[in-house]
């Protein structure tokens, strides 16, 4: 069982996700500390103590100071960009905001916001979250409605804004959209003379002609295509790609349909499990986001699939891909189908338990604003959630695709987790359990999607 701690004596909060031998904090951008496991039972004992110390000198320190000083959760990734952002909000107000990094892997922080919330934890104000996050965690998320004003939230995308409404509460507000989309080496397919592929069989073909000329040419490092299809949420973000534009489904319907188990589902797993040492490496089975861009970005791949931050970074100093990548919707299965990128909007929310309830609101306000989405678009092409920066002139010269993204998010594949809510985490690692077992040889296909369907059926309801 993962557990949490906050020590009021260091400051920091110590987190054991593994439930094994070892524990860690983070605090600002420092790293991982290990804690042998003997010292975590008595740590477990002292949290009532010491979350009663926090609470008063919170107390003493907010009488004794005009401004305030909170903390947040913000993605590894973009530990610079939430510096930024705190820093213009000190500026702006006066007030703080203690930045911590949260693990690289973001599934791996469900454990500590779980173990946070059910503590009813003040340490954190602002929470980083994923658009699947939103059902699990509704019930400790402050309700912004009234919080934020009007005028702010109907900046933003009226689809992805609703998408936070839960229970007639406004739980989180949009920081950026995120769809999957396809990234190409374009000095590669020119030199070759081909065409940006339309379906996943023409990916497949071009990028199998082009590592291997490329191999015989001397890059012996080179591969077709690097992906994301390690064990954790990126591949379910991957499998749903395949399985929707081939006409498969999302897993389980709106209305709560088991849907996995079906035939366009079993031919684009099949598929992509013939991918596998041949136009991807094994080691894609160990790819997350960041070790699949690794590899394009050295320069060893044709194709890319990532979330559209690979724009911004591919054009970074240390990048081997300057000006030579092109990125498009992701292919479908068969003609007539739609390109169905994940869809992955993330969100800023304020802990139901914080002390600071109103700065806390105000800082997510301010994050989430036109400003710090422009900046955030302008450093890292994320795109913005809000509508206006669509034809913002710089925006739209730093990231060209923009406009056309607007389809994209239109086409996307939505997971399931509307319908199964809190029982979306169970859900979907047991997709992406099943679906690495068939792509990493061990587990037949067909007969693998039927038995997860069975399971499936039980997981749904437990929401
Ligand atoms: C991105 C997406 C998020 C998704 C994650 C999977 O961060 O925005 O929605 O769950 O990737 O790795």
């Amino acid at each position: 069982m993962p557990f949490c701690i906050f020590d009021a004596t260091t400051g920091r909060v110590h987190v054991d996700m593994t439930g094994h031998n070892q524990s860690y904090w983070k605090q600002g951008d420092k790293e991982l500390r290990i804690m042998p496991k003997r010292y975590q039972r008595r740590e477990q004992s002292m949290l009532k103590k010491s979350l009663a110390a926090l609470a008063i000198s919170a107390a003493l320190w907010g009488s004794s100071a005009h401004a305030e000083t909170i903390s947040v959760f913000c993605s590894p990734t973009e530990f610079e960009l939430c510096t930024n952002v705190a820093n213009a909000w000190k500026e702006k107000t006066g007030n703080e905001a203690k930045i911590n990094k949260m693990p690289a892997l973001l599934d791996d922080a469900i454990p500590i916001y779980q173990q946070l919330l059910a503590a009813k934890s003040k340490d954190v104000d602002v929470l980083f979250l994923d658009v699947i996050w939103l059902g699990m965690f509704k019930s400790n998320l402050l309700d912004l409605k009234t919080m934020i004003p009007q005028a702010d939230q109907d900046k933003h995308f009226a689809s992805t804004l609703n998408a936070a409404k839960l229970d007639g509460n406004l739980i989180a507000m949009p920081a950026y959209m995120d769809v999957g989309l396809m990234f190409y080496r374009k000095d590669l397919l020119e030199k070759y003379g081909k065409a940006a592929p339309k379906t996943w069989d023409e990916l497949a073909a071009t990028a199998k002609e082009i590592q291997d000329k490329e191999r015989a040419a001397g890059s012996a490092d080179m591969w077709g295509y690097a992906w994301q299809a390690k064990s954790y949420e990126g591949l379910t973000c991957d499998a749903i790609e395949l399985v929707a534009s081939n006409g498969g489904g999302t897993i389980i319907s709106d209305d709560g349909k088991v849907t996995i188990d079906n035939p366009q589902a079993a031919a684009a797993l099949e598929k992509a499990k013939g991918w596998i040492g041949s136009i991807s490496p094994e080691g894609v089975l160990n790819y997350d986001e960041e070790q699949s861009r690794a590899v394009f970005e050295s320069g060893n791949a044709v194709f890319h699939r990532n979330w559209p931050y690979v724009w911004g970074t591919s054009h970074e100093k240390g990048s081997n891909v300057v000006d030579k990548v092109g990125v498009m919707p992701l292919p479908v299965g068969k003609e007539g189908e739609k390109s169905s990128g994940c869809l992955g909007p993330m969100y800023y929310g304020v802990n139901k338990y914080s002390a600071k309830p109103e700065v806390a609101a105000d800082f997510v306000n301010f994050i989430t604003g036109p400003d710090m989405q422009k900046m955030r678009a302008l450093k890292a092409a994320l795109n913005p959630s809000i509508q206006a920066l669509y034809s913002d002139p710089e925006v739209l010269e730093k990231i060209p695709f923009l406009k056309d993204n607007q389809q994209a998010f239109a086409d996307s594949a939505v997971r399931p987790s509307g319908y199964t809510g809190t029982s979306y985490n169970r859900v979907s690692q047991a997709f992406y359990r099943s679906v690495h077992d068939m792509l990493s040889g061990g587990a037949e296909v067909k007969s693998s999607l039927t038995s997860l369907a069975g399971r499936l059926e039980k997981l749904k309801e437990s929401r």
